[in-house]
Parts: structure tokens; sequence; C-alpha cells
């Protein structure tokens, strides 16, 4: 097989066979094909696209280069989720307890933050010594005794995606569905879990800008996780405004906790209730959307998520008392209140900008190996659609220093419009794909 006839071929407009396709992963993996050829067939693809035969074998090709996670030891059914990323994005932190607390078993890895979005990792290392490297055997252990563990990503999951995703950075081919597809759904099946709900992200803040792209990377994903035999569903969310109010590791751990003890509701509150109805009906622990909602409910007005993930936290090394008393986690020296310049209605967040605003301060990573500071951040008072009286505080800034905080509180200023006229609230459950 030669790599210049499966370029001219996909160039061609024609299909791959499932050996064309190994044989590429396979040798492009090895050092057998060179980057320039590599990118030269990602552009074909992005032009002439992928059935989904061809996305399911890129994907399982994908998914076969590295290590596949057997997660088979653990008794019940496995669930997994996955966000396209975006700002203040806690969810798994609430979700991930919640469904264990109804019986679905977590066993899930994470990764860091990179840029504008925040990675679940970081959030827990919020715990003081909450250990994200338990190793397999513990992780599970640890879910079959409590239901739940996050830990960090072993070593060696999808080699070919590291490879291929660095590549198509720098050659302008990140942006074709069936690429995404097979990047996103390679390391969820490697992960191994048996049903799998996906959290795409729409909007200004997010991977996907358009409902459009939102749907059709949803549509992709979910199609070719039943391919592999996984109960699949997608969400598309709105990111045009960071999701919930805190922004920053500990900031979000802390609004995550006051979800899971039933004080604050909003999005992200029906966030984790479709999601995770989804998993729970996807899993088969509850009949209906509506049954599956009413048991999540539950788990939080007993209590019985909250006791989920403090248990997680203190079997990974953690202290469950700073779960119950978030007043022990991280807190930054500096805050700063930013009062509005105007009356009006808020108009618009620009959402990536809030996410930067929050790296600059210290919270985010510039580059891979950036250090963090876990405790700064930013708290917004206003969204979308609400009342701001002049002076009042569109957010609170937690800094390090009193330089750092006035310097974000100008920036976030910059990043909010408003309006004379009321604001129609943005609907935030775009659609659900199952
Ligand atoms: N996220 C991924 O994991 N892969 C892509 O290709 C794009 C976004």
């Amino acid at each position: 097989m030669l790599m210049t006839d499966l370029i001219a071929k996909k160039r061609d407009g024609e299909e791959l066979t499932t050996e064309e396709i190994r044989f590429l992963i396979d040798c492009y993996v090895s050092g057998k094909i060179a980057d320039y050829q590599m990118s030269a067939l990602c552009m074909a693809i992005l032009f002439r696209g992928m059935s989904d035969r061809e996305t399911l074998d890129l994907t399982m090709a994908m998914m076969h280069s590295g290590d596949v996670v057997d997660l088979s030891p653990i008794r019940g059914v496995k669930g997994d989720k996955h966000s396209t990323g975006g700002v203040g994005d806690k969810t798994s932190l609430i979700l991930c307890p919640m469904v264990a607390a109804c019986g679905l078993r977590i066993a899930k890895m994470s990764g860091r933050g990179l840029g504008h979005t925040g990675g679940t990792l970081d959030k827990l290392e919020s715990f003081p010594g909450y250990n994200i490297a338990i190793g397999e055997k513990r992780f599970i252990d640890n879910v079959n005794r409590i239901g739940i563990a996050i830990m960090g990503q072993t070593a060696n999951i999808v080699p070919a995606d590291k490879k291929l995703y660095a590549l198509r950075d720098v050659t302008g081919t990140v942006a074709s569905i069936p690429l995404i597809v097979s990047s996103i759904m390679s390391k969820k099946l490697a992960a191994g879990a048996d049903v799998i709900v996906l959290d795409v992200k729409c909007g200004s803040g997010a991977f996907m800008k358009t409902e459009e792209d939102a749907y059709k990377l949803a549509n992709g994903l979910t199609r070719i996780g039943k391919l592999a035999g996984k109960k699949c569903a997608a969400v598309i969310t709105d990111m045009d405004q960071p999701l919930g109010c805190a922004v920053g590791n500990a900031l979000e751990v802390k609004e995550a906790i006051s979800v899971l003890r039933g004080e604050t509701k909003g999005d992200l509150l029906e966030l984790c209730l479709t999601l995770g109805s989804c998993l729970l009906v996807g899993a088969g622990i509850a009949e209906d959307k509506e049954k599956a909602e009413a048991m999540l409910r539950e788990a939080v007005d007993s209590g019985a998520a909250l006791r989920k993930l403090a248990e997680m936290v203190e079997a990974q090394d953690g202290r469950a008392e700073d779960v119950y008393d978030t007043s022990r986690l991280p807190e930054a020296p500096v805050k700063l209140e930013v009062p509005s310049e105007v009356s009006g209605y808020m108009r618009h967040i620009e959402c990536e900008k809030i996410g930067l605003i929050s790296m600059h301060l210290g919270g985010g990573r510039a580059t891979k190996d950036s250090q963090i500071d876990l405790s700064v951040g930013l708290v917004l008072h206003k969204k979308v659609g609400d009342r701001v009286e002049k002076g009042e505080s569109l957010a609170t800034i937690h800094a390090s220093t009193e330089e750092k905080a006035r310097e974000a509180a100008e920036l976030l200023r910059a990043c909010c419009s408003f309006s004379d006229e009321p604001v129609q609230r943005p609907t935030f459950i775009k659609a659900i794909i199952q």
C-alpha cells in the first residue's frame, strides 16, 4: 500500500477501505508515514469528508493505537461523560456524584485545562491531598467499593490522537467533523464505559461556534458511539456565556458543591439533570427521562450526591471535611468587586475572554507546563438578560495581588455589553440527540 495512492484516492472523493485506514494509522504512529503526507491526507478528508463506515474504522484504528482500559472487573453498568470544553464548566464535579448516587458506576479519566478552558483534574486538586494518580488497580477497587473514581489519563491512551491532533493544529485541519469525531470517540471508547453522554458546547466560548456545526458534531459523535456498540446520547448546550457563575478552579469547586447541596439551581443544575437522565436511561437504571430526573433530584435533596463526592475525595487521599466546609479550600488573598458603570440589561458577555481573564489571573495554563493558582478567578453576579443598576457589582475578582485584580476588573468590564431594552435569556439546552 502506498500513502501517495491513499492521498489521491481521498482527494478524488473515494472511500478508503478498513485495511487502508488501519495501515495509515499504524504507519503514522510508528513513524513510517511522514507528517507532510499525513497532513495532505487530513486536508483531503477535510474537503471530501468520510462516510460513517470510514469514520468508525478511523475511530477504531486510533483507539487500538494504545491502551484500552478494561473496566470489566467493575460490577454494574459504567457511565462516562465528555464535554467539548468551555468556560466555567464544572459539570463533571456535580454530574458524576449525582449519577453515582443513583447506582451508575463512574470510572472516569479526566484531563487538565489549557488556555481559556479549565480541566476537571485541576479543579479536583483544589481538595488538598486529592490524588489523581491512584493507578488502575485502586481506581477499579474504589469504583467497586464506592461507585465512583476520577483520575488522570494513563499515559498511553490513543497515542495516534496525540500525534494527529498536534499535526492538525498546525495544518488548518482541526475543523473536519470526521476527524473531530474520531479524535473524541477513540479516546472515549478507549476509556471503557458502556454508556456515554456527550455535552457539545456551542457559542463564542466553545470549539463549535455555530449551532449548525454543533448539530453536525453531536450527530456524528452519537452515530459513531452507537456503531461502536455503546449507548450514546449528545446534548447541545449554550456556551455564549460561562456555565454557572464561577470561573477558576477552587471557585468552581465551591459552586459545584453549592449545586450538590441544593443551594444553587439555574443552568448548571439543568445541565446535570439532562446529562444525568441520558446516562440513567441509557444504563437502564431509570425507565424514562422523568423518572431519571426525579431520581437525580432526590440524590441532591437527600444529600446522597454530596456524600458521594465526599466519599470519592476521601478515597483519593483528600479529606471529606473539605467537601462539607468549603472555607477550607484555597482562597485568594484579594477580592475586588466590579461595579457597573451603566444601568441596563446585560446583552452579551464575551465568554472566551472571561476564560482568558481567569487564565491571566493565574487560574489557567498558557502552556502545558505552566503552574496554576487554584484560588484565583472570578464569580459573575450578572448573566445575559439580567437587569443591572449603575454601581451594582457585575462580578467579584479573586486575585493574588491588588494590581492583578484591578487589571482583571478592567478587562471584565470590557467583556460586558448592555442594552436599554430587556434582553431575552438564551435557550440553554438547544437539543438532545439520542
Ligand atoms: N477535541 C478533541 O479531543 N479532538 C478534536 O479533534 C477536537 C476537539
